[in-house]
């Protein structure tokens, strides 16, 4: 079947006869919707962000800027996304003038030299720019301020998957911090009080090769027994890179983004269970700090664009070394819950993982959720060494939890990333810590053991040595800042 439809800046757009595997971006560009630029079509420069409308945590809607490169267009089937070319309303043909207000402040503060990047700019901008709960901040530069908040609230994390290589970054901030709030008679503002769109069941084939969405979890389960051989992609983050820079390409590819019985979040008594669809930037807004270890990870994982996509269940589907979430979610003590058609499982994670991208995971099976035992180690950090501070892979990171109880270590469960082939938990460092007074010797003690986990490898990111000296630093920093914050 391929009545595929995505509604375009207002107007329904046929998929057809774009290939299952092409790109909302390339699709975009074939219609003549030329704003939307290609820079890398791996999800680095955010040339290509566009918003989709999505379930919204504050209003109905929310608009998301997301990377239209990694995105196969038949995952939209149903949906409505708006380009650089549909923010500014238009008053009729040939009315060219017209500017939306985050583009008028990027051509007033200079925002913009060869342009290549602006259209994307503007929709993150954009994306921000209707963000319900944006609210005035104190003045970057005064008393209060924090550089990365505007005083109009515009947080500049919106940005960072959005690379310029001529303007240079500041006449981009003023147009940020210069925004106001949308008008009451702005249509997209508007929008927002109404649901978005309901994800359609989807049959898109072209050529021998389909892309499928079922409607539940049990219909899905059951197309996985019959066709273990599928792929399956939620956020496509991962998939999309395969797609377009290794030219990967599959019969079936079947969609579980959208699942509703993998985006729920449930707070019990005795464990917080996360759905293994919501996108990261969904779990960060709806958990609200609740738990804190999580909180720390989430800002530093890569970009708000790529967050926008990216799920748990994707990020631990890869079974990749050098995921951030398996640090943070092995100190955490998380397990999970994989379903097949026969019924689920639960599965410790520091049991899921069992070799160079290899897992417990059966064919047929999904990760329908992660699950966070209760209560909580109070000491947390998490800590991402990288080349760049926002949208990098890590060369190591290093997830700690701790319970101190009258200045003795009773509790440490230490998750490690970049050491090893999998995800790893620092068992002799922990126990060096187990049991020991919380103290200066004691770390020392355990940092000299913490460097020794693992056997990292030198790459192009970093030298094992480098990276096993990284390990013990880590220890110590959570030993000063812990001891800075009881001190002050
Ligand atoms: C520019 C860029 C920056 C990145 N930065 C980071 C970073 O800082 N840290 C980091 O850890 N990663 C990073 N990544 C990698 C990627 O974003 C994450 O791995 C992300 O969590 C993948 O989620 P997804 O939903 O997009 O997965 P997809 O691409 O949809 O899928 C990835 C894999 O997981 C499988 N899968 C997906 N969902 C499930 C499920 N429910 N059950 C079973 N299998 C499933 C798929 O079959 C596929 O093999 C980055 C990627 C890009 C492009
Ligand atoms: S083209 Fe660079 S992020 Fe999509
Ligand atoms: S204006 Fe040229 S890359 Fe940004």
């Amino acid at each position: 079947m391929t009545a595929a439809r995505i509604t375009v800046n207002g107007q329904d757009t046929p998929i057809a006869p774009a290939a299952p595997h092409t790109s909302l971006l390339d699709l975009l560009r074939e219609r003549g919707l030329t704003g939307t630029k290609e820079g890398c079509a791996e999800g680095e420069c955010g040339a290509c962000a566009v918003l989709v409308a999505r379930p919204g945590t504050h209003e109905a809607t929310d608009w998301v800027a997301v990377n239209a490169c990694l995105l196969p267009a038949a995952s939209l089937d149903g949906q409505e996304v708006v380009t650089s070319e549909g923010l500014a309303p238009t008053t009729g043909v040939g009315d060219t003038c017209a500017l939306h207000p985050v583009q008028a402040e990027m051509a007033a503060r200079g925002g913009s030299q060869c342009g290549y990047c602006t259209p994307g700019f503007v929709c993150s901008m954009a994306a921000e720019y209707y963000r319900p709960d944006r609210r005035p901040h104190a003045d970057p530069a005064g008393p209060g301020g924090d550089p990365e908040h505007g005083p109009n609230g515009f947080d500049l994390h919106a940005l960072s998957g959005n690379l310029c290589r001529c303007t240079g970054y500041r006449p981009i901030r003023d147009a940020a911090f210069a925004v106001g709030t949308p008008a009451e008679d702005d249509p997209l503002a508007r929008r927002r009080e109404q649901s978005p769109p309901e994800p359609v069941a989807t049959t898109y084939t072209r050529d021998g090769s389909t892309y499928l969405r079922k409607s539940t979890l049990d219909e899905t389960l059951r197309l996985l027994r019959e066709r273990p051989d599928a792929v399956v992609v939620a956020g496509s983050t991962d998939w999309g890179v395969e797609v377009n820079i290794r030219s990967r390409r599959a019969d079936c590819v079947v969609a579980v983004d959208r699942l509703p019985e993998l985006r729920e979040l449930r707070v019990a008594s005795d464990h917080i269970e996360i759905g293994a669809a919501l996108t990261l930037t969904e779990i960060e807004r709806r958990l609200g700090g609740a738990v804190p270890l999580l909180a720390a990870l989430l800002p530093q994982f890569a970009s708000r664009l790529i967050r926008n996509g990216a799920t748990l269940g994707g990020n631990l589907g890869t079974g990749s070394p050098i995921g951030d979430s398996p640090p943070a979610l092995l100190a955490l003590e998380a397990s999970v819950l994989l379903a097949d058609a026969d019924g689920e499982r639960e599965v410790p994670l520091a049991e899921y993982f069992t070799g160079y991208r290899q897992s417990v995971r059966r064919p047929g099976e999904l990760i329908r959720a992660v699950r966070v035992p209760l209560p909580l180690s109070p000491v947390t950090a998490f800590h991402k060494i990288a080349k760049r501070r926002f949208d990098d892979i890590s060369s190591v990171a290093v997830a700690f939890a701790l319970d101190i109880v009258d200045g003795t270590v009773r509790k440490a469960r230490i998750g490690l990333g970049g050491v090893a082939a999998t995800p790893i938990r620092a068992l002799a460092a922990e126990a060096a810590l187990e049991g020991e007074p919380w103290t200066a010797e004691t770390v020392e003690a355990a940092a000299r053991v913490l460097r020794t986990e693992g056997t990292p490898l030198d790459d192009h990111r970093a030298s094992a040595a480098y990276r096993a000296e990284m390990l013990g630093q880590s220890l110590r920093k959570l030993y000063a800042r812990a001891t800075e914050a009881v001190s002050s």
